[in-house]
């Protein structure tokens, strides 16, 4: 008798949800779950869960509703919160949604064999401990052929910057760096199941410090050591903190090949009064200076960044300096947001900008924003760029694939060359996306 069970892992949130979705699999694969791809055929459902902004816990919320319906139809069906609501509501999602069989937090995956065991003997598990030992050493890697060539690979977690608007430091806890020799080993095993390009990640990634052979890593020295791995073609690192961006790190950008001329360097606002109230501990001037510096070491780094409009004090004039800024720097892609309270965060507490005129500061941004993403793409075309092509793209006889700026690449390509990284002569620009056309293979 085949004692097979279905997994559906919903991810919300950011990349490194991605990855402990991945990671969350490889776990339960030994308690006998295959992944699915279809809800519906689901024994168990889990949400990897993000807490980053107030629409995306209740998302959770509505979600579970409609999941409802799955269960009258499979009343066996389990469902599980994992991630970032989890850790930050616990015991209270099960209170408000009883359908749910059990809550693990963000640092104790490798508890879930345990915790379905449980629940398929009756019990309604809540694991949200920070336990002291790492989650990613209980877990065995499948050692299936990837799927993709790209692989996301977690080397920090946690933040103790404390930034006032943010939830992380209290949902992801302190900052944990893994031990560098792990990071090598698990990119070597990623790279013998096809993949060639890293993206390193943390939430606050380049302030790693893992223990290394001769004492203590930074991210520059990892960055070079991975980029020994002769068949790793691609490294990137996301995401960052100004105050982080060390000389080693800066000069890696100029010496080191591997490592992608792209950075993800979120500064939220350009008027020192609101980065002075949000905790960030530096000025905007030291932030271009910081990015001054890393063109100067490589001239063609594109660089995107996080913005937060309408925090609780900020002004027109306040608002008016983040354009500012947004000018000088002119990023190549870039993500914003309307402020959002959260629970236990210090500006959850203030004086909140009216919704009204936080909403029209975001259309402004993001205008500002999107006009300077479109004029970097529309500078691409003409151009000849070395894409990684990962997967077919929606039209048939296409293959979609990266630009080392992180650039979604579309052209006819035949499948087998999936894995490589071809020069591409860059044709036309779309909304969020460039289309190329083969010049080598
Ligand atoms: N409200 C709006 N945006 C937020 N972010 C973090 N916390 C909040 C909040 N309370 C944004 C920041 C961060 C990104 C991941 O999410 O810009 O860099
Ligand atoms: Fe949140 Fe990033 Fe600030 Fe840490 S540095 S508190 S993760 S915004």
């Amino acid at each position: 008798m085949s004692t097979e069970k279905k997994l559906f892992i919903k991810t919300y949130g950011c990349q490194m949800n991605v990855y402990d979705s991945e990671r969350i699999s490889d776990a339960l694969i030994p308690a006998g779950y295959t992944v699915t791809t279809d809800e519906t055929q689901a024994d168990l459902v889990l949400l990897n869960t993000c807490h980053i902004r107030e629409k995306a816990a209740e998302k959770i919320y509505s979600e579970l509703g409609r999941l409802k319906q799955l269960k009258l139809k499979k009343p066996d069906m389990k469902f599980g919160v994992a991630g970032c609501v989890a850790q930050a509501e616990g015991q209270e999602i099960i209170n408000r949604q009883p359908m749910v069989d059990f809550v693990v937090g963000s640092q104790a995956y490798h508890r879930l064999p345990e915790m379905v065991k449980s629940v398929d003997e009756g019990g309604k598990p809540v694991e949200i401990d920070f336990p002291t030992e790492d989650k990613f050493d209980h877990i065995i890697r499948s050692k299936a052929k990837r799927k993709l060539p790209s692989a996301f690979l977690t080397v920090q977690e946690g933040c103790d910057k404390f930034c006032a608007f943010c939830v992380v430091p209290y949902t992801r806890g302190a900052e944990v760096s893994r031990p560098a020799q792990k990071i090598i080993d698990e990119a070597k095993q990623l790279v013998d199941q096809g993949v060639v390009e890293i993206n390193l990640l943390g939430q606050n990634v380049n302030a790693y410090h893992g223990q290394g052979v001769d004492g203590e890593w930074s991210l520059a020295r990892l960055i070079r050591e991975l980029a020994k791995i002769d068949a790793l073609k691609r490294i990137r690192f996301t995401t960052s903190h100004p105050n982080d961006m060390d000389d080693d790190l800066i000069a890696a950008h100029g010496d080191t090949e591997k490592l992608m001329p792209y950075l993800h360097l979120p500064v939220q606002a350009g008027s020192d009064k609101i980065l002075k109230a949000m905790n960030r501990h530096h000025t905007a001037e030291e932030y271009l200076k910081v990015i001054e510096r890393i063109r100067a070491a490589r001239p063609d780094i594109a660089l995107s960044g996080d913005f937060i409009v309408g925090f609780p004090g900020e002004t027109e004039e306040d608002f008016q300096q983040t354009l500012d800024l947004c000018e000088i720097v002119r990023y190549g892609q870039a993500y914003s947001f309307k402020y959002s309270t959260r629970p236990g965060t210090p500006a959850a507490e203030w004086d909140q900008v009216d919704e009204a005129e936080k909403a029209d500061r975001l259309r402004r941004l993001q205008t500002l924003l999107t006009k300077h993403q479109m004029d970097f793409q529309l500078s691409m075309v003409g151009k000849t760029l070395p894409v990684l092509l990962e997967k077919p793209a929606r039209d048939p006889g296409q293959l979609v694939g990266k630009s080392e700026y992180l650039h979604a690449v579309h052209m006819d390509a035949a499948p087998e060359l999936v894995g490589t990284i071809v020069q591409a002569k860059v044709t036309r620009t779309e909304r969020n996306s460039l289309g190329a056309k083969i010049v080598t293979g």
